[in-house]
């Protein structure tokens, strides 16, 4: 019989890409997303990649009623991925109390129903936001978790907390705390990527926009860092690679002992600087982009990428997309948006 697995924030940027693979992989993905940071357009997507029907639901996590009700339409539940939250840094700033109350409210009411309904495996998105700026920058599942930054990290760090009190008390409850690196790219058919609300934060989308002339020119945040070219150091990973370890992640669930709370880190080992990120984007297209060199962005670790040993040794998960598949990627999807 097909496993069925919850996808909250199934219509969002990881996770319309984790539900492709989910389906690719045999699972039955139901996706329960209201919107708020995507469109109704990418179920449709999704369905033309997949060939089949996905199952949807228009629903606010943190409407615990209504999660019920959707997780109750289904008998044989396998487990849920909950990607659904807020993950604006700055915004968060801004409005701490919004993110308290969506991130961690949304976990607490899915945790609810997964007791209620008996489902075990839950998979959840973490960040590698959780580790700060660590002393070593190839940072393992054992680096400390640092005070937070952000009410953004710290609302990952916290729902992390959660998990793994929640994973200890009483009902069935498994669980993998996915510690995302930079996530890049698009599917390789164009036809799902990051749909950014307004004036993206992250790197690769402003590039993307500033190539195709939507943002007059990209600022590099400082290029006086101790780095080898200043600017700063990330673990850029395509979005394809990590759904896939999502995929892996509810695999190693299947036969985790009882109260585990696993930690992984999910990137690719490799760290890019900002300038190499642009040089390979102007490589890998074949064309020039107009950026500027600016001052600090506060809040920016000058260096920081994963040490993935344990997700490749316990899920059995590496990259199999490179930085310059994904700036192609992340092209090919920008230029097929309208403006
Ligand atoms: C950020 C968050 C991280 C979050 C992740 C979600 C911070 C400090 N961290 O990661 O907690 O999980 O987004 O996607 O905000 N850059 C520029 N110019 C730009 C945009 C970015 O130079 O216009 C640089 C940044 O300084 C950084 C790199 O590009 O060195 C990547 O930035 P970004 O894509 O925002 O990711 P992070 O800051 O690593």
């Amino acid at each position: 019989m097909t496993k069925t697995v919850i996808v909250t924030g199934g219509a969002g940027y990881i996770g319309s890409h984790t539900v492709v693979e989910l389906y690719n992989a045999g699972y039955n993905p139901v996706i329960i997303d209201d919107f708020r940071n995507s469109k109704p357009w990418i179920i449709d997507r999704i369905e033309s990649i997949c060939g089949g029907k996905i199952p949807f639901f228009n629903v606010d996590c943190q409407d615990e009623l209504a999660v019920k009700k959707v997780v109750e339409n289904y008998t044989n539940v396998h487990g849920l991925i909950h990607f659904a939250a807020d993950k604006a840094v700055g915004e968060s700033v801004a409005k701490p109390v919004q993110y308290y109350q969506n991130n961690v409210g949304s976990l607490c009411a899915i945790l609810n129903v997964m007791q209620s309904c008996n489902i075990e495996n839950l998979v959840f998105s973490s960040s590698c936001t959780v580790y700060g700026e660590a002393a070593d920058p190839a940072v393992t599942e054992e680096t400390p978790i640092k005070e937070a930054a952000s009410p953004y990290g710290d609302t990952k760090i916290t729902c992390e907390k959660i998990i793994q009190f929640a994973t200890k008390g009483e009902g069935q409850l498994k669980s993998t705390l996915l510690r995302y690196f930079n996530p890049i790219g698009a599917h390789p058919s164009a036809k799902i990527g990051e749909l950014p609300q307004g004036v993206p934060n992250n790197l690769m989308p402003y590039i993307t926009q500033t190539a195709k002339g939507i943002r007059e020119k990209l600022t590099v945040f400082g290029n006086d860092y101790d780095t080898p070219d200043g600017t700063n150091i990330r673990d850029y990973i395509h979005v394809v690679d990590l759904a896939i370890a999502h995929v892996k992640a509810l695999e190693f669930l299947d036969t985790a002992a009882n109260n585990s709370a696993e930690p992984f880190n999910l990137g690719t080992g490799r760290g890019s600087s900002v300038l190499e990120m642009i040089r390979a984007f102007e490589t890998e297209n074949n064309l020039k982009l107009n950026y500027v060199i600016g001052p600090r962005r506060a809040g920016d670790v000058p260096m920081i990428y994963a040490n993935p040993k344990k997700a490749q040794d316990v899920l059995g998960w590496t990259c199999k997309y490179t930085v310059s598949d994904a700036v192609k990627h992340a092209w090919n999807w920008e230029q097929s948006l309208g403006n």
